[in-house]
């Protein structure tokens, strides 16, 4: 396939785009640590011209899923061996989902690799969600004790949060993320015309992240994903290759990185992005990972507010006001039906963030404002507050 022809949107594959690299905003580029994020309508056709320049590998192995490759795979493939004629492209799909997370599939790929007598002179290239980002970041952390990687994330989620911070790993059947590394990629590749493809309910999982940072942070930013979220999600109204989806993923990248960049090991204020995850993860749990993440900390966020407002931490009308910005979106903000308040008690005690029967949370002061104990952002919240809001 040559690029270009299939699809009379896109520009011609003539490396020329490296140059005439548009400027803001129909494209953006995030400094995340050494390396940048870059957002940019149809990246991923010039891939090859673009890892020529940021890596230099004898060997590239694309790491991908099965659901993501279909669409994908070839024209990457295609870009990478035109442009990097003296390396190796190498790839392979894992099946697709959470529950291909683990330690065999990081066995399988490393496996594969060493067959294929990669070296230390490899780079892997992780083209897919949040689950191919990690796993295949993990490989590149533990592979000959670690090789480059660039993370091209094709879900909402793995956009906006998951590509972003460096935290790689699997799953095992003690809990979820329990195994793995910090390693930083080369470079975070963000090509939102791929969200195109995106189930509705994944976009509108990831948009809950988007909120949250949202919420967190930016106030205005809130508003700004609101009014352009429910065509996001029901793919109505969105230009895929418009300014106004590259402005929402490069503006919540940059609120992650903020935090991040202040906080890498999450010793303090990376706290913030847990808003909602404490309530939400045992939602996730008790629902035995039948709903999405995102719809999971939706809730989480409205009870985590109501509990906030509770205990006198936040401006009343805040749970209200994060509530009606999820709904707008068409993201849930109830428990579900029959969830007992008692098993997501239980969860969250075994969660590693609970103190004896106290409990630490990331809490709003305010929608845009996250506030603050002594310094630190865990604020600690009795049994009763906390069994109240559920
Ligand atoms: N490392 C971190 O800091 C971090 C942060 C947040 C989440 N995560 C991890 O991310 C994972 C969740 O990520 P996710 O929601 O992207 O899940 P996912 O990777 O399973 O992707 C969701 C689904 O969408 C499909 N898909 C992805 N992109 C597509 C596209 N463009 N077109 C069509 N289908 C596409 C996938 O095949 C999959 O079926 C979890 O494992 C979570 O632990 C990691
Ligand atoms: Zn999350």
């Amino acid at each position: 396939m040559v690029a270009g022809q299939d699809n009379p949107d896109r520009p011609p594959d003539t490396g020329e785009w490296m140059h005439i690299y548009p400027p803001p905003p129909r494209s953006r580029v995030i400094t995340l640590f050494h390396h940048g994020a870059h957002v940019r309508p149809w990246l991923l056709n010039y891939l090859g011209p673009l890892l020529e320049k940021l890596v230099s590998a004898h060997t590239l192995v694309v790491i991908t899923d099965e659901e993501v490759a279909k669409p994908y795979l070839p024209t990457i493939i295609e870009s990478l061996q035109n442009w990097n004629p003296g390396a190796r492209t190498l790839s392979r799909a894992i099946p697709s989902g959470e529950r291909h997370k683990t330690r065999d599939t990081w066995a399988a790929l490393t496996d594969w690799m060493l067959a294929e007598r990669c070296g230390r002179d490899t780079a892997v290239v992780a083209l897919g969600g949040g689950v191919v980002g990690d796993v295949a970041g993990f490989v590149a952390a533990t592979f000959m004790r670690g090789v480059p990687f660039v993370q091209c994330p094709t879900s909402l989620l793995a956009m906006v949060d998951a590509s972003v911070g460096g935290k790689v790993g699997v799953d095992t059947p003690a809990g979820k993320n329990l195994v793995g590394a910090f390693h930083q990629p080369t470079a975070v590749l963000v090509d939102p015309t791929v969200l195109r493809t995106l189930p509705p309910s994944h976009r509108r999982a990831g948009l809950a992240e988007v909120l949250k940072h949202g919420i967190v942070a930016d106030a205005a930013y809130l508003d700004q994903a609101v009014a352009i979220g429910p065509g996001l999600v029901d793919g109505t109204t969105t230009e895929w290759d418009g300014a106004e989806l590259v402005d929402l993923i490069a503006r919540s990248i940059e609120i992650k990185a903020e935090v991040v960049k202040q906080d890498e090991r999450e010793a303090g204020i990376r706290q913030i992005l847990n808003f909602g995850h404490t309530i939400g993860h045992a939602i996730e749990a008790e629902s035995d990972y039948t709903l999405l993440h995102g719809d999971a900390i939706s809730t989480g966020m409205v009870l985590e507010s109501t509990l906030a407002e509770r205990i006198g931490i936040a401006e009343p009308g805040t749970s209200a006001a994060v509530a009606r910005a999820l709904a707008a979106v068409g993201l849930p903000t109830t428990l579900p039906d029959g969830m007992s308040p008692d098993a997501l008690v239980e969860r969250m005690r075994a969660d590693k963030k609970a103190r004896a029967w106290r409990f630490m949370l990331a809490l709003p002061r305010r929608v845009g404002e996250m506030a603050t104990d002594a310094g630190g952002y865990g604020i600690t919240v009795d049994e009763t507050d906390l069994r109240a809001v559920l």
